[in-house]
C-alpha cells in the first residue's frame, strides 16, 4: 500500500470549475471537477471518439458550468456520475478516477 498522491489545494480549483493531470504515478490524463467541497475525477478521454475533452488547458466544463463537456462534437455529461445526457453518445459515460479531498487538498485515491 502506497500513500495518496497529493494532487493540488481544493482551493486552487475554481468553484465551480476543473483542472487537468498528466503524468501522475502513471496514470492516463484525466481531470478533476469541483463542486463546493465535492470533487469528481474522470479520465480526459471521451467515450464517443476518444478524443481529450478539453478545449483549452484545464477547461472541461460547459459554458454554464452545470455538465462536463467534450469540445471536440460537444457531449455533455452530468458532473456527479460522467453520464452522457446529451450529444452523439447518450447513455455513454467518462470512466471515473478514485480521488480523496483530505486536510491538505485533493489526493489521487490509493487502488491498493
Ligand atoms: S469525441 Fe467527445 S463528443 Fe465526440
Amino acid at each position: 500500500m502506497t500513500d495518496p498522491v497529493f494532487l493540488c489545494r481544493l482551493d486552487e480549483i475554481d468553484d465551480p470549475g476543473s483542472r487537468g493531470f498528466e503524468d501522475i504515478d502513471g496514470t492516463e490524463p484525466f481531470f478533476v471537477v469541483r463542486q463546493g467541497d465535492e470533487v469528481f475525477a474522470y479520465r480526459n478521454f471521451c467515450p464517443h471518439y476518444g478524443a481529450p475533452l478539453d478545449w483549452k488547458p484545464h477547461a472541461f466544463l460547459s459554458y454554464d458550468k452545470n455538465q462536463i463537456l467534450c469540445s471536440m462534437h460537444g457531449a455533455l455529461f452530468n458532473i456527479d456520475d460522467g453520464v452522457c445526457i446529451n450529444g452523439p453518445c447518450p447513455g455513454k459515460a467518462l470512466t471515473s478516477i478514485k480521488v480523496t479531498v483530505g486536510d491538505r487538498g485533493i489526493y489521487l485515491a490509493d487502488e491498493s
